[in-house]
C-alpha cells in the first residue's frame, strides 16, 4: 500500500506548528499504525531529517500512552482501538491521513504528536486512590463485593488515562476520565470511606487544569478505547452532589 500522511510537525509548545506532508510507501495491511510511522521515520532519519515524535510504549492497547488525531477522529475509524492496536488494513491504497495531537488547553503539545498529559496525572494526585491502612492482603472472600458493583469497578478501570475523551469532546471535558477513576473506587467496599472526598478533590482538580464542563454531547464515549459508558459520569455527578449534602451541616428537618 502507498499512502498520504498530513503530519502535524511542531518543534515545542512555543513555536507554531504546521501540516507537513509525506509520502508512506510500501506499507503492509500487516503493520499498525504506528509500525507505518516506525518505517516513515526511518526514512526520514536517512535522509538526515528529523523523526515525527509520537508517545508510544506497550503497543498492546493497555498503556495509554499512544494516541492522536487520524482525519479528526481520535485514535482512528475503529471503535474501541487505540491507535497502536489499529492496523493498516483498515484503510486503502492510496488513501490520504491527516494526523494531528490531541487538542486541548489542558494538554499543551510537548512536540508534533506528543502532548503533555500530566493534568490527568494531577488529578489522580487529587484522589484517585485508597489511604486507608489496608494492612496486608485479606483473604478474598473477607469482603463481599456483588457482583454488579465488582463489574462496575472493573468496566471502569479499564480506562487507560489516553486522553481521547477530552481531545475528542468539544468541551475538551475530562469528565469521562475523572468518573472512570472515581467509579472504579467508588463502588467498591474500600473506596467509602473517602468516597465523598474523592470526588469533591478530583473535580476541583480537573476544573483547576483548565478542562471544560460535560454537556452530555458524548463524543467521549464514541471515541474511547475502553468503551467506558457516559453513564459514568452520572455516577460522578450523583456522587458529587451527595459530597455537597454530607458536608453541609444538618439542619431541622433533614
Ligand atoms: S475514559 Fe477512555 S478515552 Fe478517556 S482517558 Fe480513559 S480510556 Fe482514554
Ligand atoms: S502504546 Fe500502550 S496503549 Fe497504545
Amino acid at each position: 500500500m502507498r499512502l498520504t500522511l498530513h503530519v502535524w510537525r511542531q518543534k515545542n509548545a512555543r513555536e507554531p506548528g504546521r501540516m507537513v506532508r509525506y509520502e508512506a510507501r510500501n506499507v503492509s495491511q500487516d503493520m499498525s499504525l504506528l509500525e507505518m510511522l516506525d518505517v516513515v521515520n526511518e526514512e526520514l532519519t536517512l535522509k538526515g531529517e528529523d523523526p515525527i515524535a509520537f508517545d508510544s510504549d506497550c503497543r498492546e492497547g493497555i498503556c495509554g500512552m499512544c494516541g492522536f488525531m487520524i482525519n479528526g477522529v481520535a485514535h482512528g475509524p475503529r471503535r474501541g482501538t487505540t491507535v497502536c492496536q489499529l492496523h493498516m488494513r483498515k484503510f486503502k491504497d492510496g488513501d490520504v491521513l491527516h494526523l494531528e495531537p490531541w487538542r486541548a488547553r489542558a494538554f499543551p503539545v510537548v512536540k508534533d504528536l506528543v502532548v503533555d498529559r500530566g493534568a490527568f496525572d494531577r488529578i489522580i494526585a487529587a484522589g484517585g486512590f485508597i489511604s486507608v491502612p489496608a494492612g496486608s492482603a485479606p483473604d478474598g472472600n473477607v469482603i463481599l463485593v456483588p457482583k454488579q458493583n465488582a463489574e462496575m469497578a472493573m468496566d471502569a478501570a479499564a480506562c487507560i488515562g489516553c486522553g481521547a475523551c477530552v481531545a475528542a469532546c468539544p468541551n475538551a471535558s475530562a469528565s469521562l476520565f475523572t468518573a472512570a477513576k472515581i467509579t472504579h473506587l467508588g463502588v467498591l467496599p474500600q473506596g467509602q470511606p473517602e468516597r465523598y472526598e474523592r470526588v469533591v478533590r478530583m473535580v476541583a482538580q480537573a476544573n483547576a487544569e483548565k478542562f471544560g464542563s460535560c454537556t452530555n454531547i458524548g463524543e467521549c464515549e464514541a471515541v474511547c478505547p475502553k468503551e467506558i459508558k457516559l453513564e459514568t459520569i452520572a455516577r460522578l455527578n450523583r456522587d458529587f452532589v451527595r459530597a455537597s449534602w454530607t458536608r453541609r451541616a444538618p439542619r431541622n428537618g433533614d
